[in-house]
């Protein structure tokens, strides 16, 4: 990539050529050769292997107790109940067959099922689990301990302490969807912190972002600075630390000894890569920068959610899926679909209290069979401060109409009435899922002059989008239905559609939902032979 002098024109740049047109996608490979795809799993071979407990569907909280978290009595931080939150954030949550074919799924989805993120656990205190730098191993629901601090460094704690990592290893996504992919792994990383916060939830945890990291910290807490440990194998890009507590706790991270004893190699995961796309690594980074911000804003006040389902939270978390097709003539409840409107709304709860950063993200909606609601058009102003932006931005021909019904403190706008089942598939890349669904949706990003200026709110916009795209797979169980994210679109015949015609806002994700079809080819085991699933 050559001519963009600063890392705020690196970023655009990157935007602009990672997008997908009508008649032409993205760089990415030619063909793939399945048999190829990049191992799914790290492993650190040398590592101890610590036995993480089934403890998962033991956890009886229910659905709709976590927008009420006082109902929830904290759990002690303890091996046992790290496991089940690993177990319903991370873990594998079903095997699938079909002819010679098998894969797993796991609790946070991701795009094309690659899996880029990975995750660490550091731990103080913990009964059970000595204190040190883990690694989760999806595959065997099991921790590699990475680093062992041979003495106390600081103050020892009062209590436990427990923080989770994240990191992406870019090929996995780049290997398929080559220089698009790092937006897929952004994407992933809000998928995971919204999976994370949700599964801390149901044990009356909170999970709070730690802010003010710089890379290079961040990358030595997660042991990902050793080129001892990698060398000659995919490098780990560290993306962020959340702190997981029973209350609002704000110790700071271990300041363990550099005595500490260090073990485990990682793996080769693609020993023979076909291609290189430079461009990953020129926004990768563009957008390093200060990931982790300080200068928390507080959420606007919208009334409390008050949800009503009774189904057992850890058994829903683990029973989420992508739909692959859906029923092209059933309707959802207008109630259901308000309420998951609602739960998109930033407030001081799940799980937009992981980060108290100023929304920046607002869905258009293609809604195609929502009882009570004409089809059409509409959009959700997730921030007052957006308003009079997006109504510029887009088609001065849209109507900004309050729908009847709509909860009063809903800030949704119906912007045009007519059938757009088509042409929601025709912008997903034509997959028939945008338009065969009951809604399906683009989030528009806030994104010039913020991203010049903040490259790095590049990624937090991204993160944003999968923690919306989560909220959203989940409210989709909750009420009987099923989601899917769909990274696939084409951003400027989106763009065109909605009369944005500059880039103060650009299309960063996609959604669907609806009943879904499934598939009676397609066979399905428990993601652990060990996982008694009926308890
Ligand atoms: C960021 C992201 C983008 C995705 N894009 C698409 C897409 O364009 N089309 C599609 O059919 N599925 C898409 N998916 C769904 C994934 O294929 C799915 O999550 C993955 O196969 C794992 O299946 P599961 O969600 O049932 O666990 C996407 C998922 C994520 C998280």
């Amino acid at each position: 990539m050559t001519g963009p002098d600063s890392d705020g024109d690196a970023t655009l740049a990157y935007h602009a050529r990672s997008k997908h047109h009508l008649d032409r996608y993205a760089a990415g490979p030619e063909t793939l050769d399945w048999d190829a795809q990049p191992n799914p799993y790290r492993d650190f071979a040398g590592a101890a292997r610590v036995p993480l407990a089934f403890g998962a569907l033991q956890v009886s909280t229910r659905y709709g107790q976590l927008h009420a978290p006082d109902s929830i009595p904290p759990a002690t931080l303890s091996h046992k109940a790290l496991s089940a939150v690993l177990e319903m954030a991370f873990g594998l949550s079903a095997w699938k067959e079909y002819g010679p074919d098998r894969w797993a799924l796991r609790c946070n989805p991701s795009s094309g099922n690659l899996h880029p993120t990975e995750a660490y656990v550091l731990a103080r205190g913990l009964t059970d689990l000595p204190d040190g730098l883990y690694h989760y191993v999806s595959r065997d629901h099991m921790l590699e301990q990475r680093r062992v601090p041979t003495e106390p460094s600081d103050a020892p704690p009062q209590r436990p302490q427990l923080w989770i990592g994240l990191s992406s290893i870019y090929w996995r996504e780049a290997w398929k969807y080559g220089e698009r992919g790092f937006r897929y792994c952004q994407l992933d990383i809000g998928h995971a912190v919204a999976a994370l916060r949700y599964a801390a939830a149901t044990l009356g945890w909170r999970a709070t972002l730690v802010e003010g990291l710089d890379r290079e910290a961040l990358a030595k807490l997660l042991g990902l600075d050793r080129p001892e440990d990698f060398s000659g194998v995919e490098q780990e890009e560290p993306d962020l630390l959340i702190r997981i507590a029973p209350d609002a706790d704000a110790s700071p991270p271990p300041a363990w000894p550099d005595a500490s004893q260090w073990h485990g190699r990682a793996n080769l995961l693609d020993p023979h890569p076909m291609y290189r796309w430079p461009a990953i690594d020129v926004i990768a980074t563009a957008t390093r920068g200060d990931a982790t911000i300080a200068a928390p804003a507080m959420h606007a006040e919208f009334p409390s959610i008050v949800h009503p389902s009774s189904l057992q939270a850890s058994r829903l978390i683990l029973a989420r899926r992508s739909a692959q097709r859906f029923t092209a003539k059933s309707s959802m409840k207008r109630g259901d679909f308000y309420r998951m409107l609602d739960c998109l709304l930033p407030r001081d709860a799940l799980p937009w209290d992981v980060c108290r950063h100023a929304p920046h993200l607002h869905p258009v909606f293609f809604v195609h069979r929502v009882e009570g609601i004409e089809p059409g058009l509409y959009a959700l102003v997730r921030s007052s401060a957006a308003d009079c932006a997006l109504r510029d931005a887009l088609r001065s021909d849209f109507l900004w109409q309050r729908p009847e019904h709509a909860p009063a403190h809903l800030p949704f706008y119906q912007l045009s009435a007519q059938d757009c089942r088509r042409v929601a598939r025709d912008v997903s890349c034509h997959q028939a899922i945008a338009g065969e669904s009951c809604f399906s949706l683009s989030m528009l990003g806030e994104f010039q002059p913020m991203v010049s200026e903040r490259p790095w709110m590049y990624r937090h916009l991204h993160w944003e989008a999968g923690m919306l795209g989560h909220v959203l797979y989940l409210e989709a169980e909750a009420a009987g239905l099923r989601g899917t994210g769909i990274g696939c679109f084409f951003d400027d015949a989106v763009h065109a559609l909605l009369g944005i015609v500059d880039d103060r806002f650009q299309a960063i994700y996609h959604f669907t939902l609806g009943q879904p079809l499934a598939d009676p080819r397609i066979a399905t085991e428990p993601g652990y032979p060990g996982r008694d699933e009926s308890a």
